[in-house]
């Protein structure tokens, strides 16, 4: 290991079980030397396992709604009191469609359980970076990140309305990205990744064949949670300062290609070989 984060304090959102990206992000910051607070919905406390994760990194856990102002005040102000000062880096790394979770359709939604879903994955960052900036609760050179998918930018139809409530975070990234950069020397970005086989990935419709696909699209192969760990880190280091305001994509390679020739090849199989004698036929589609 190599110290980067030796004497930083860090809050951790989002480590409900070991598959959890969070958790992987809180180990290796462990490991990095930096103290940290733990913290998730009390209902993820009591479902998950953080209390295994604590006892390994030797932290606290706090209880907070992301969407409790209240509670993520409370949170704010007892981390900082128990980590003894102003905090160095924050993981947003929640992410939950109440439409997913019931089968509905993107054709029909239900928008009550969009605005849910929406004010936990989405809105929550902006509720969190308002609360660390008006409590001026973040050490300079400071750095924010929140974890999204490249569905985002792209259509990826089983991703549902995840999709816009990531589209939404990466715009309130760079939005409040801006002010905290401007008045607090704070960065802030946010981490595209692969598809990854944890409880909030594996919950999208045909995840399985989602995470195969982008196997084979991706010259370097998908990114897996401890990669993703690694990276979350270089951003909470001080080698990587000037970096903000950025969506930057965590794929192997993925967001970039048109077509792999491992996939055209799987694509040719599943075509009709036409007759040696004929011309092919052009095929309706
Ligand atoms: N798994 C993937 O394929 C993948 C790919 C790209 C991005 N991401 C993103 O990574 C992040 C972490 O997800 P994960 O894949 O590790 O799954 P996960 O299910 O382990 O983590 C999601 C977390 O969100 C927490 N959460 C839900 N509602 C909350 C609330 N009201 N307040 C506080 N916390 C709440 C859950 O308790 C859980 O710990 C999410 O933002 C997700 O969208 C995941």
């Amino acid at each position: 290991m190599h110290n980067l984060l030796k004497g930083k304090r860090g809050i951790i959102f989002g480590a409900l079980d070991s598959k959890s990206i969070a958790w992987k992000v809180a180990e290796r910051a462990h490991e990095e030397g930096a103290k940290l607070v733990l913290t998730n919905a009390p209902v993820a406390l009591r479902l998950g396992t953080i209390s295994e994760l604590a006892e390994k990194t030797g932290s606290q856990i706090i209880p907070a709604d992301a969407t409790s102002i209240m509670d993520l005040e409370h949170l704010i102000d007892e981390s900082m009191k128990l980590l003894g000062g102003k905090i160095d880096f924050v993981l947003h790394s929640i992410g939950m469609s109440v439409n997913v979770r019931r089968g509905n359709h993107y054709t029909h939604q239900d928008y009550n359980f969009t605005k849910t879903g929406w004010d936990v994955s989405a809105l929550s960052f902006h509720r969190l970076m308002s609360v660390l900036y008006q409590r001026d609760a973040m050490n300079e050179w400071g750095s924010l990140v929140a974890l999204t998918y490249m569905a985002a930018q792209r259509v990826f139809p089983d991703y549902n309305d995840m999709a816009d409530n990531k589209a939404y975070l990466e715009s309130v990234a760079r939005s409040f990205g801006y002010f905290f950069g401007r008045d607090k020397k704070v960065r802030v970005n946010t981490i595209s990744q692969s598809p990854t086989p944890t409880t909030a990935g594996s919950g999208v419709k045909g995840f399985d064949g989602f995470i195969a696909f982008a196997e084979k699209m991706s010259p370097l192969g998908n990114a897996t949670a401890l990669e993703c760990a690694d990276y979350t880190i270089s951003l909470f280091s001080d080698l990587t300062k000037k970096v903000t305001l950025q969506n930057l994509f965590h794929d192997g390679g993925f967001s970039n290609m048109g077509v792999s020739t491992a996939l055209m090849e799987d694509f040719m199989k599943s075509q009709p070989q036409p007759e040696s004698d004929e011309e092919p036929k052009a095929s309706k589609k």
